[in-house]
């Protein structure tokens, strides 16, 4: 029989935990240890799993350890996909983490660094991007894409054909229709019901959603929302 994998899980926060809870869940691995940048957690224990020392310090820690595969678990959305692409870069394996009890259709595609929790629904032909977070109990339904590093809340549900564009953090309980674009960075607050298009790096809110603020681009995404060039 092959050795249970042996994991890193990068992020002992509160998203760390339960990328961890997951992980147990779904079968043989050996979560070898935390790295977290926060000193003052380095050498304690999180529910048994020692906090290995800082994240920085990710190459020296997966070579002593042995490690075959690391997952990013830092709630932010920024921060998590910028990791999570300098651990690809760096030659060590990238990790999803799918509960046992989320159901995914079999034409449904995961990048990479995604993290799946307990009573998930992705339907037929999603693509889920990288370094999303499928959060408890949402749906997200058929032909419907989520871009890389958005984070969908528990309880969401996002109809067909729907488009998540890079970054967007989709606030506990909301609603989405179908077919609406939910732009690059935009921010929809819990409980609201998303009717029409939301605009990059906006936030909106209510029922049906209203747009309360816009935020300024930073350098990435500017760089994203400029027109093509021919
Ligand atoms: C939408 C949200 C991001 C706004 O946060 P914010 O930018 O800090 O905005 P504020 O808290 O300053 O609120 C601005 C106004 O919107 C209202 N508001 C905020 N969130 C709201 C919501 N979800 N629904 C309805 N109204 C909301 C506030 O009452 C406030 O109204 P006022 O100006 O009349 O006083 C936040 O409230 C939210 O819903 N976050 C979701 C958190 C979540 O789902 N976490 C789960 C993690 S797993």
């Amino acid at each position: 029989m092959r050795e249970p994998r042996r994991i890193l899980i990068l992020g002992a926060g509160g998203h760390g935990r339960v990328v961890l809870d997951i992980l147990l869940q779904a079968g043989p691995c050996q979560v070898v240890g935390f790295l977290d940048n926060n000193a003052d957690i380095h050498g304690r224990r999180i529910d048994g799993i020692p906090v290995l020392g800082p994240i920085d310090d990710l190459t020296t820690l997966a070579e002593q350890h042995d490690v075959g595969g690391v997952i990013v678990a830092i709630g932010d959305n920024g921060v998590r996909r910028g990791l999570a692409r300098h651990v690809d870069r760096s030659g060590l394996t990238v990790l999803n983490a799918v509960h046992p009890s989320a159901t995914l259709a079999h034409n449904a595609t995961l990048g990479r660094n995604v993290v799946v929790a307990a009573g998930v629904v992705v339907c037929a032909h999603c693509q889920i991007g990288d370094s999303v977070i499928l959060n408890t109990g949402c749906l997200i339904d058929y032909q419907t894409m989520i871009g890389e590093g958005s984070h969908i809340c528990p309880g969401v549900r996002i109809a067909g054909r729907v488009k998540v564009e890079p970054g967007v953090f989709v606030g506990i309980g909301a609603t989405v229709v179908p077919k609406v674009t939910l732009g690059c960075e935009s921010i929809v607050g819990a409980g609201a019901v998303v009717i029409e298009d939301v605009p990059a790096l906006a936030t909106v809110i209510g029922v049906p959603a209203r747009r309360i603020k816009l935020a300024a681009a930073s350098e990435e995404i500017a760089a994203m929302l400029l027109p093509a060039r021919v």
